[in-house]
């Protein structure tokens, strides 16, 4: 099934958060901020038992996955959860077999996540980096769940947001995205080499008085 719509409204294009949606982003990354090697492969010393365990358990909460093509082709869905699959090679939002796939550049993600859950849901986004990219400049996550491999480092590897290859910090991205770091986590106080550590960032929400505090 293809689905389109009318001409994008501004409105659906808009940043911020998602009406009726609670965005969280996941991610394992090693002390320099890298989600992946210098070939683009996951290595062995960024997987972990326990983020794996607490990584599986928040996406059994979610009521969509939204991943890049590569993660998804790489990633397979025994538990059939419902993906939507971020990729230039479709034309606009298409349902296959395997999960509905997205073009971003066709329709905004407001309209794809008012199409696929009408009445609101938990959107889970595991990455990779053009898909954290893509919701960080619409300043749509309301949550990430940063895990760090703190003994591991991968010199030139694939770093979780572009803007660290202009200086920038896994920290400061999420940052400027309006979250703040809530709660800090030792997920194996030991891993291999060093602690995995979990930080959970949030939004603040403004009341109408203009007062921050967390969602
Ligand atoms: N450590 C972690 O937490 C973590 C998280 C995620 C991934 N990874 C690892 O990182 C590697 C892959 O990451 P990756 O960032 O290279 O790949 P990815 O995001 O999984 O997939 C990249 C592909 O997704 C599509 N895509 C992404 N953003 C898009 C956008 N804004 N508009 C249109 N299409 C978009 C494109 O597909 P088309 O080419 O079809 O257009 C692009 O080539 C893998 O080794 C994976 O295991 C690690």
């Amino acid at each position: 099934m293809t689905t389109s719509g009318p001409p994008d409204p501004e409105a659906a294009a808009a940043p911020g958060p998602l009406p009726g949606c609670d965005v969280h982003g996941y991610a394992i990354v090693s002390a320099d901020g890298m989600i992946a090697d210098r070939d683009g492969a996951m290595p062995a010393a960024l997987r972990n038992e326990a983020d794996w365990v607490y990584f599986q358990a928040q996406l059994d909460l979610a009521d969509l996955v939204l991943l890049g093509r590569k993660s998804h082709e790489l990633a397979p869905n025994p538990r059939r959860r419902r993906r939507l699959v971020a990729s230039a090679s479709v034309a606009s939002l298409e349902e296959r077999l395997d999960a509905w796939w997205w073009n971003p550049a066709a329709m905004p993600l407001r309209r794809v996540l008012a199409t696929l859950l009408p009445g609101g849901g938990r959107v889970a986004v595991p990455g990779g980096q053009g898909v954290f990219d893509m919701l960080v400049a619409l300043a749509a996550f309301d949550h990430f769940h940063l895990a760090c491999a703190t003994g591991v480092r991968l010199p030139q590897g694939l770093p979780i947001f572009s803007d660290l290859a202009r200086g920038a910090t896994a920290a400061s991205v999420l940052a400027r995205a309006g979250l703040s770091p809530r709660r800090v986590v030792t997920l194996d106080p030991v891993a291999p080499v060093a602690p995995v550590v979990l930080t959970l960032w949030e939004r603040a929400i403004t009341l109408p008085t203009g007062e921050r505090r967390p969602s």
